[in-house]
């Protein structure tokens, strides 16, 4: 298979761990006879340094002639402390999602047998979680109408969802709990806001074209409970964008280890592939970021093309690699460990 791929490593670690998933994924490609060609673009503040401007036209020409997006990382920490900076890495981020369409995040927890007594939950707790967020990602107050009134000391963030946003990223649900256990939790707030009776009712009337599926609805606040007490009754589970902001944060830690956690952003035409991982600028340049999460990510997208051995492929080699502790200090218990780099070199031989 031909691949042409926008490569979108960004700030801080982006462009060593990018580094390391694309020498891993020419090693799969290598091996099973694809040919990538790699488009390297702009984003982040790497971009607003270069052309003042987080997602220049450019890159978002290059990603939607792409048959995929990879992508690093974003953020900067000399943007932090200033919310009134009128131009932020996160604003490309937002603007990239909305251009590109990519309104289905798609946001897997899983542990790794080697890792189950790294995790801040009991290992009993964890063992065999194995769920998948759908979080909406091109709507909801992230792109509301908002601004402040009252000579500026009232703000307000609108919330607005339309039936079909929410149909879209709900039939991706089902078909998704198809492929798995055929479960599927609907997370909202129905108790309170008009937004999630939409998406309830929305969900509710589509239950029938899917009648192997059973959905359950629950409140997001008794999801974030049950999400660390039980996270392994969990299969598939669809919410809207900030909801599923904040708990696919609260479920990566399940896993143990930030650093392991790839995800998806899916639209009508393209995907893009990145770390749930920001950009760790304290670590910048010095060789010591995991670079594991931008690596499966890359599984994802091989998998994504419908590539299932290559995919395979990484997430063996990765496994692999826990298992002998060929892993970056994150993950080495104050024992041996090893540079971005040379896992990513490791890996690549694996394959
Ligand atoms: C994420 C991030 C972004 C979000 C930020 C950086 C805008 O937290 O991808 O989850 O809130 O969506
Ligand atoms: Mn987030």
């Amino acid at each position: 298979m031909k691949l042409n791929i926008a490569l979108l490593a960004g700030d801080g670690i982006g462009p060593e761990v990018i580094d390391q998933a694309v020498k891993v994924s020419d090693a799969v490609a290598a091996k099973f006879g694809h040919e990538i060609t790699w488009k390297p673009a702009l984003t982040g503040a790497a971009a607003i340094d270069a052309v003042g401007e987080p997602y220049p036209d450019e890159t978002h020409e290059i990603c939607a002639a792409s048959d995929a997006v990879l992508f690093g990382a974003i953020g900067h920490p000399k943007y932090d402390n200033d919310p009134s900076a009128p131009v932020r890495p996160e604003q490309g981020l937002l603007k990239m999602r909305k251009k590109l369409g990519l309104f289905a995040n798609v946001r897997p927890t899983f542990t790794f047998p080697s890792l189950l007594d790294k995790s801040p939950l009991k290992r009993e707790r964890i063992e065999g979680t194995d769920l998948v967020f759908l979080r909406e990602l091109t709507g909801g107050i992230y792109f509301g109408e908002k601004g402040r009134r009252d000579g500026g000391d009232t703000a307000f963030d609108n919330c607005v969802y339309t039936r079909e946003e929410v149909q879209r990223l709900a039939k991706k649900g089902f078909e998704l709990a198809m492929t798995r256990s055929k479960k599927l939790c609907c997370v909202d707030k129905a108790n309170v806001l008009e937004t999630s009776r939409l998406w309830r009712e929305t969900v509710q009337a589509m239950e029938k074209d899917y009648p192997e599926v059973t959905v359950a609805y629950e409140f997001v606040d008794a999801v974030a409970m049950r999400l660390v007490q039980w996270p392994n009754s969990y299969d598939v589970l669809i919410t809207e964008n900030l909801f599923g902001d904040i708990l696919t944060d609260e479920a990566s830690v399940i896993s143990g280890s930030m650093g392991l956690m790839p995800s998806a952003s899916m639209g009508a035409d393209i995907a893009l592939f990145e770390p749930i991982h920001g950009s760790y600028p304290q670590a910048t340049g010095l060789n010591i970021a995991n670079p594991m999460a931008t690596i499966l990510s890359a599984a994802m997208m091989f998998e994504n093309f419908g590539l299932q051995e290559e995919g395979a492929a990484i997430r063996a080699a990765v496994n692999k690699a826990l298992e002998e502790g060929y892993v970056t200090e994150d993950l080495a218990n104050g024992g041996k460990s090893y540079g971005t780099k040379e896992v990513g070199d490791w890996l690549a031989a694996q394959i």
